[in-house]
């Protein structure tokens, strides 16, 4: 291809940008606001659990103290009330930039037994996670779990 023929390719993509950029424009700032602070909280957690993922699985050292503290990390984060997160319209049947279902809003009951189950797996992670490597190994599963039946219900998988 030669420069000349690569020109108008070239500003169509950039036409196609610009288009996609104009059209998240539109997108209530209130709602990408509440989007973006719930996938952070969710990458908070997930960053807790995966440092008593890596011990459980010993591709991290297992150091008492370095456990206790993901652990009561993720169960702090887990006893904050998510209800600001989800606010209405910001499902992915309204929205592009997340994987939220519309289920979480016709199903609240279903969503708030989920937090409850999590809640319930952090603090058995926090009673156990900083006394030795295999109580850590016990409460992995509950705790995993707990992350993956709400996702289950509640998330879209990845496209
Ligand atoms: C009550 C339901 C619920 C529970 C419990 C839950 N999640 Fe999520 N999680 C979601 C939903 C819904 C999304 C999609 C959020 C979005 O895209 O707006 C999500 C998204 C995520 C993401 C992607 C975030 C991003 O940047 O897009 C990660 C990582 C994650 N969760 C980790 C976890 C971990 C780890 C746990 C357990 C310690 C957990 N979640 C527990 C509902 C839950």
């Amino acid at each position: 291809m030669t420069p000349m023929t690569k020109m108008p390719l070239l500003s169509a993509v950039l036409g196609m940008v610009a288009t996609v950029a104009i059209g998240a424009n539109h997108v209530d700032p209130a709602v990408t606001a509440a989007i973006k602070a719930r996938q952070s909280h969710m990458q908070l957690l997930a960053f807790n659990l995966g440092t008593l993922g890596g011990m459980a699985q010993g591709k991290i050292e297992y150091d008492a103290e370095k456990a206790q503290v993901a652990a009561s990390n993720l169960a702090t984060l887990s006893s904050v009330d998510f209800s600001p997160y989800f606010v209405v319209g910001s499902s992915n049947a309204d929205v592009s930039e997340t994987r939220a279902l519309p289920a979480m809003w016709e199903v609240p009951e279903g969503v708030l037994a989920a937090l409850a189950q999590l809640q319930a797996a952090t603090a058995g992670m926090a009673d156990s996670a900083g006394g030795g490597l295999e109580g850590l190994q016990a409460a992995m599963s509950p705790l995993g779990g707990a992350c993956g039946a709400c996702h289950q219900a509640y998330r879209a998988p990845a496209n």
